[in-house]
């Protein structure tokens, strides 16, 4: 099939940002991914994105492709062109490093020191692992996007397994920037790639809290 490839560009000491266009012939079952790495191997050296595993477990090729936050590397092209067109940009919510690539580090410092030092000790746990961090739930989620404060859909739904694990949260998921701070938009878990389910997790959480039912540290 015959693709507009559209890609938005932006280096450090531009002005603003533009789009470039790459007109290629594409195979619908290839990912989003590899035709965005053929372009860049056979056009434009200069394209800079992220990638790694190429299989939907690292998180790295997250990014808007055709609006809407996806991973690059398990989407297919025929799946996601609209009339042949396929427009990627970055996430939201991130700063821009450089084209499709951005700065995570916003959404990695607001894990709160206490839930990096959970221990697999019950099976609820176990989808705790099924989080990739790509931030595609930062960028889909409209507070995370307009309210710095906010610790975001990922971070909150590890609180909530650390409270099921401990019944023990730290106490800026029950601040200003924590759980009630969500508008259950459930974006996040729309478009979350692997059904992490941040926006539920996040009402338990709340649940779990008015309840009493766990504790702020
Ligand atoms: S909760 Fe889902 S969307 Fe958010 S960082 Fe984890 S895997 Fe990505
Ligand atoms: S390259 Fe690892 S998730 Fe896409």
């Amino acid at each position: 099939m015959k693709v507009r490839l559209i890609v938005r560009r932006w280096k450090q000491g531009w002005t603003r940002p533009r789009y470039d266009v790459f007109d290629v012939e594409a195979d619908p079952e290839e990912s989003v991914l590899d035709l965005i790495e053929r372009v860049s191997l056979s056009t434009d050296r200069t394209l800079v994105f992220e990638h790694a595993c190429h299989h939907g477990a690292c998180g790295a090729c997250g990014m808007l492709i055709n609006g809407v936050e996806r991973l690059a590397c398990v989407t297919k092209v025929g799946e996601a062109a609209r009339k042949g067109l396929l427009l990627v940009e970055p996430l939201r919510g991130f700063e821009v490093i450089s084209d499709l690539a951005v700065d995570k580090s916003r959404m990695f410092s607001k894990y709160p020191a206490e839930t990096q030092t959970l221990e697999p000790v019950a099976a609820s746990l176990e989808k705790l692992y099924d989080c990739v961090e790509c931030g595609v739930c930062y960028s889909a989620c409209p507070i995370a996007n307009t309210y710095g404060e906010y610790l975001g859909p990922s971070v909150l739904a590890l609180a909530y397994h650390r409270a099921l694990s401990d019944g023990v949260v730290p106490g800026s998921v029950a601040g200003s920037g924590g759980v009630w701070a969500c508008h259950a938009a459930f974006d996040c878990s729309e478009k979350c790639p692997v059904g992490f389910k941040p926006g539920e997790k996040i009402m338990k959480l709340r649940r779990l809290l008015l309840g009493g039912r766990v504790k702020v540290s």
